[in-house]
């Protein structure tokens, strides 16, 4: 059973709590959040203690510590969690600056203890089930890949200001989707952004509307289309094109209820957000950290991996600016 430390009472903090408890080997220890209402609510309905996050690192009984605090304070949570010798599962992204998680990665993996990144997309069923057909050479080699990712509605400007921007909050997701499914990293990212949703947005250096393409150094291609608005719901799809065949995943609906009558067929929208669609990928993810802390096995999602994603992140930042194809050290 291993006892787990959670960092960040807040949205997916939530999320978490509920799959720490649910799973048969782990139980919820101790939380902990600067705002401590928060910390005490989460903590009193799991019947774990409220700390503060120095005294659960320093704590010999926690095995593992979730971190789901704000983005700014993952790297440091990493360095102290590894040097404490507790495993690690953080939430995307690692940090908003390269350059400072490339400085985690360094320490975090001197200490040889586990870190995984939270890329919960990478556990959908749907999305691996693409992976595992992949593998299993039902659509022979990977060409063409597309990715759809559309928010349901922008998040408040208070919030965009402190995002790192659309392609290291939002995309993130699916330059490290794009890494799972083509196998590798892409040579070049070429990036366009607009603010055609909301001025505002761009008033405040961002953009809420993007595509961005990946060339890989064998001649593969894969496209992302990312925007903060989609009327109809979360839009979430993947569709992968390769020599013998194409792999595709739609959205996951409300319900299966389909309505035919004279003026048309419709259906149920999307699942609202990603709370809602991607419930069984976050379960998913936390069965599988735990599978690989007790069988001590190499983690699914690595630091490395999320360093990778942030890589192409600042490149497509980069490139939308720039209006120019960004080169990736291989
Ligand atoms: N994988 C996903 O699908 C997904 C979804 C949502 C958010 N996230 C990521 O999870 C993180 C949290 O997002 P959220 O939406 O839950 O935000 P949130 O604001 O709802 O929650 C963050 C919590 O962390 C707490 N906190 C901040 N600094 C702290 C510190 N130093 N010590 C202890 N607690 C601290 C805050 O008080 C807050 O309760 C972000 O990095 C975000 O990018 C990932």
């Amino acid at each position: 059973m291993l006892k787990i430390g959670l960092l960040g009472a807040g949205r997916i903090g939530r999320v978490h709590a509920i799959n720490i408890d649910g799973h048969p080997d782990s139980e919820l220890a101790a939380v902990s959040d600067v705002n401590d209402e928060a910390a005490r609510s989460l903590a009193g309905a799991y019947g774990a203690i409220v700390a503060g996050a120095d005294e659960i690192l320093d704590d010999p009984a926690i095995d593992a510590v979730l971190i789901a605090t704000s983005t700014d304070t993952h790297s440091d949570f990493i360095e102290k969690a590894t040097r404490a010798g507790k495993a690690v599962l953080c939430e995307k992204p690692v940090d908003l600056s390269l350059a400072r998680a490339r400085a985690c990665l360094a320490k975090a993996s001197a200490t040889g203890v586990p870190v995984m990144v939270g890329f919960n997309r990478r556990f959908d069923p749907n999305f691996s089930r693409i992976k595992s057909g992949l593998n299993a050479g039902e659509i022979g080699k990977a060409e063409l890949l597309s990715i759809t990712s559309f928010d349901p509605s922008p998040p408040p400007i208070s919030y965009i200001k402190v995002s790192g921007g659309l392609f290291r909050d939002m995309m993130i997701h699916d330059f490290d989707m794009a890494n799972f499914l083509m196998g590798e990293a892409p040579k070049t990212v070429h990036a366009v952004g607009t603010s055609i949703v909301d001025p505002a947005i761009g008033a405040a250096g961002d953009v809420d509307t993007a595509v961005v393409t990946l060339a890989y150094s064998d001649g593969r291609i894969a496209v992302i289309k990312n925007s903060r608005r989609a009327v109809y719901g979360y839009d979430q799809r993947v569709e992968l094109l390769g020599s013998e065949g194409l792999l595709s995943a739609g959205n996951v609906l409300e319900n299966t209820v389909s309505k035919a009558t004279r003026s048309g067929v419709t259906s149920a929208k999307p699942e609202f957000f990603f709370l809602e669609r991607y419930l069984r990928a976050y379960a998913a993810e936390w069965d599988a950290f735990v599978r690989a802390i007790l069988d001590g096995s190499v983690v699914p999602v690595t630091l490395q991996d999320g360093v990778a994603a942030l890589a192409m992140a600042e490149a497509a930042t980069q490139s939308a600016a720039s209006g120019q194809p960004v080169h990736l050290a291989p």
